[in-house]
């Protein structure tokens, strides 16, 4: 979000319980690949229940300033791509608050023709662009930061495929990598400890590429051309987080989502519910261009939920996770450990920080370490202040935390929810009984 837009604060009361059923606006991280990868194939691509976030808007942005014809009907989105070529943009390439778009953008147009620049927000500017520029580098690109950020400039130039085994677990470093390699000589190979979200490796596959996998690599020839869909986009299972945690504090609660993204490397967030003690229940797993799509029944343990460790591998595939299972952390019994997670402190906000800031607000006990957090269980928190330092998922995990406090809570910058999910504050009122 821009620093000049006007702050907007939103007053969260507290709830007895979650009842309704739902059904979520696309997924945020398939709709940015669908928009890319669509902006680059031949033909035109029609999606529906695309994301209504205004990160997925700046990928479309993006790729319309580049020459592909971007159409809204009352029903979907048409992307009219560009058959293999993008036209240099006279104007930079507004990324706005989206690191997916700035870092899967550098991988699509190292390979092509002409120069490129991509600059974005105060937040995204802030945000670390080397782990995108180094392993680009290796495959020949000439890209130039500023001090390791953003504004982003492409020279584009014919690239080398390579094997890279990337340093951190990143879906946006290895997306950069295999958009890169599609258009590249040879065989490129990625390589992660960790794997993170596939939605390019299958949105690839959907728009006609061949993509290899084996258990931790992924592999693409370069040189195929890809060709337009038709798609729906599965609803959003990190903005299904919000309401999920939500249903599990109240031992009466019952909700339901229909048309849920239920790919395996997003759906760890339902396994952690499991075990803290919620009955989760799936239902109708239907599968769409390799996405797995499903509804999602989610009620509370009688007594509370337990408790849990979240680290490792766990951490990296619920990053996104990890700020609304710290904001409900409190409410649990025996509270919850957050470790190697310091992919957080480069988030939108640095989100180790602010998460601790807020819950002290509230009155929490918190303990803040390098790479996490420890909440303790058993707490009782009172309706404050919050800062959502320009971050939708601060702004959306603190309503949620606002729900078992004492007394209302103000969200100070709550329209940044809108970035991935403008719908949040309505269907939280619709769902919540008070
Ligand atoms: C995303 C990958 C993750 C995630 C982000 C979306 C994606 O980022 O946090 O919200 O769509 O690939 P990293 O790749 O930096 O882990």
């Amino acid at each position: 979000m821009s620093s000049s837009e006007v702050q907007t604060e939103r007053v969260v009361a507290p709830a007895h319980n979650i009842l309704g059923s739902l059904r979520l606006p696309g997924d945020k991280s398939i709709s940015h690949r669908y928009a890319l990868l669509g902006g680059l194939a031949a033909g035109k691509s029609r999606f529906t229940n695309f994301s209504s976030g205004a990160d997925c808007a700046s990928s479309l942005a993006c790729v319309e300033a580049m020459g592909a014809k971007v159409t809204r009907t009352a029903d979907a989105i048409e992307v009219e791509g560009v058959g293999g070529a993008f036209t240099p943009s006279s104007s930079p390439l507004d990324c706005g608050n989206s690191g997916s778009t700035m870092r899967m953008l550098a991988g699509l147009l190292a390979p092509q023709s002409g120069s490129f620049t991509l600059i974005g927000d105060a937040s995204l500017t802030r945000r670390p662009m080397e782990r995108v520029r180094k392993p680009l580098a290796q495959m020949g690109a000439e890209i130039e930061l500023t001090e390791g950020h953003a504004p982003v400039t492409i020279h584009g130039k014919t690239l080398k495929a390579m094997d890279y085994t990337t340093p951190v677990p990143s879906a946006q470093v290895k997306s950069a990598v295999l958009f890169a390699g599609l258009q590249a000589e040879g065989t490129t190979t990625v390589r992660e400890a960790v794997r993170t979200r596939d939605h390019s490796e299958l949105a690839l596959r959907a728009f006609g590429a061949n993509v290899e996998r084996t258990l931790e690599s992924v592999s693409i020839v370069g040189g195929q051309k890809l060709q337009a869909i038709e798609a729906a986009v599965p609803g959003d299972m990190s903005s299904a987080a919000f309401f999920l945690c939500a249903a599990a504090l109240f031992p009466q609660s019952n909700l339901i989502f229909d048309g849920l993204g239920m790919n395996p490397t997003r759906a760890t967030l339902l396994d952690v519910l499991t075990a803290l003690g919620a009955h989760i229940g799936v239902l109708n797993l239907e599968d769409k261009h390799g996405e797995l799509i499903g509804t999602v029944q989610v009620n509370a343990p009688a007594d509370g939920l337990t408790g849990t460790t979240i680290s490792g591998a766990l951490a990296a595939q619920l990053i996104d996770e990890l700020p609304v299972i710290s904001a409900i952390a409190p409410y649990t019994k025996n509270g919850i450990r957050i470790r190697d997670a310091k992919e957080l402190r480069v988030k939108e906000s640095d989100r180790i920080a602010l998460v601790a800031q807020n819950l002290r607000a509230m009155g929490a006990e918190v303990e803040e370490f390098e790479d996490g957090l420890d909440i303790p269980g058993g707490q009782t928190l009172r309706g404050a202040t919050i800062d959502a330092g320009g971050d939708h998922r601060i702004a959306m995990a603190f309503s949620v935390a606002a729900l078992r406090a004492q007394g209302e809570t103000v969200i100070r910058g709550a329209e940044s929810a809108a970035i991935s999910f403008p719908e949040f504050f309505d269907l939280l009122d619709r769902v919540a009984e008070r």
